[in-house]
């Protein structure tokens, strides 16, 4: 029998996971090695769900959005819950995973994901699996390497968004909120408001005031600029405040973000008297397919990840150290998010142009 490996997909969907499916695929292909996809993250695993990916499977991958093998973040693996917290994989779930994996003949699996989704490999890898890790996400919250494959999908849906946005705020001489993700890390907020020209940016790690914001728009007011574009992440809070979540937190998940952005517009309203609209970009910005610089990422990412389990270097994830993709321990990616300095270049960019962090 020819070797095996195996691969998924978990947490929130992005662009690009196919693109690493394809580049997984192939490679294993030049090595004259089959790959199985598990079905639904780390639920395949467990229930033993999986397709072999043929050569022919991988037509189209490359610029297709989602996941062909589907994903949760949810489920029976879930280890990052709440606002998160970290719990251990339960015994029988782990038990049952490394019997199914021993019984497909598996040599390595390659977990694409997240922080949450490469906490669960990291636990999965220190009970004896052998596995490899690509790092996803469209926060870009992940420590170890520059870039995470999706954000640039993202910021360039949400910087198209604020370029939409901007021409009908100027018409109408209206405030135009842009409510987009980031739960931890503002990093969506800042690149698409940066590059979009926005005026105000509300990131999680910088507390607002709403006077501060007002103050921004008053002072654009009397340069003779009567409209003002406000980009805020999700995970926003003025100072003192709390999250704001848009359901009852389920079982086994992060709670659900959303709702700042709705907030931030009425206070607008009520304390400047302009007329104020929201719009939240929502899942728009984790559909389609990726950016050319996604693509070769996840091309990267997918190729390295394959070379990885040739050397069997197991516990270790592609990273891009511009201009280099190098390997580095998944331990080393996780357990704490990579959140934008405050006092960083990045911030300081925005302040030089004169764009409001709110504070
Ligand atoms: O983790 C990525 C992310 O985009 C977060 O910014 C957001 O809070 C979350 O996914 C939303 O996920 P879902 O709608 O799938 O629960």
């Amino acid at each position: 029998m020819s070797i095996r490996i195996g691969i998924l997909t978990g947490g929130g969907d992005c662009p690009g996971l196919n693109a690493v499916i394809r580049a997984v695929g192939k490679s294993a292909t030049t090595h004259g090695w089959e790959t199985l996809g598990f079905r639904n993250g780390f639920e395949g695993l467990l229930d033993n769900d999986y397709r072999v990916l043929n050569y022919k499977d991988m037509d189209g991958l490359l610029l297709r959005g989602g996941t062909i093998l589907g994903t949760t973040n949810k489920g029976r693996f879930a280890v990052k819950t709440g606002h998160g917290e970290t719990h251990r994989i339960p015994e029988p779930v782990l038990a049952q995973t490394k019997a199914n994996l021993q019984a497909l003949g598996l040599r390595a699996l390659v977990v694409v994901g997240g922080d949450g989704t490469l906490t669960i490999a990291q636990q999965l890898f220190e009970a004896g699996v052998p596995l490899v890790g690509v790092p996803k996400t469209i926060d870009n919250d992940l420590e170890a390497t520059a870039f995470t494959f999706g954000f640039d999908s993202a910021v360039a849906c949400a910087t198209d968004a604020l370029d939409r946005l901007h021409t009908t705020a100027e018409s109408h001489n209206r405030v135009m909120v842009l409510e987009v993700m980031g739960r931890y890390a503002g990093w969506i907020a800042m690149h698409a408001g940066i590059a979009g020209g926005g005026d105000v940016i509300l990131i999680p790690e910088i507390p607002f005031t709403y006077d501060s914001i007002c103050a921004k728009i008053a002072e654009r007011e009397a340069r003779g600029k009567h409209f003002t574009l406000v980009v805020v992440a999700e995970g926003a809070r003025p100072k003192g405040g709390d999250f704001i979540t848009s359901g009852p937190q389920e079982a086994n998940r992060e709670a659900r973000l959303g709702g700042i952005g709705a907030i931030v517009a009425a206070e607008i309203q009520k304390r400047t008297g302009k007329e104020t609209r929201v719009c939240v970009l929502g899942h728009l910005q984790r559909g389609g397919g990726p950016t050319t610089f996604d693509r070769m990422i996840c091309t990267q990412f997918g190729a390295m990840a394959v070379r990885l389990i040739a050397a069997e270097q197991y516990g270790y994830m592609a990273a891009l150290r511009p201009p280099e993709v190098v390997a580095v321990r998944i331990s080393d990616a996780i357990g704490r998010l990579r959140v934008i300095d405050p006092n960083g270049e990045l911030v300081q960019t925005a302040r030089d142009l004169g764009v409001s962090l709110g504070d």
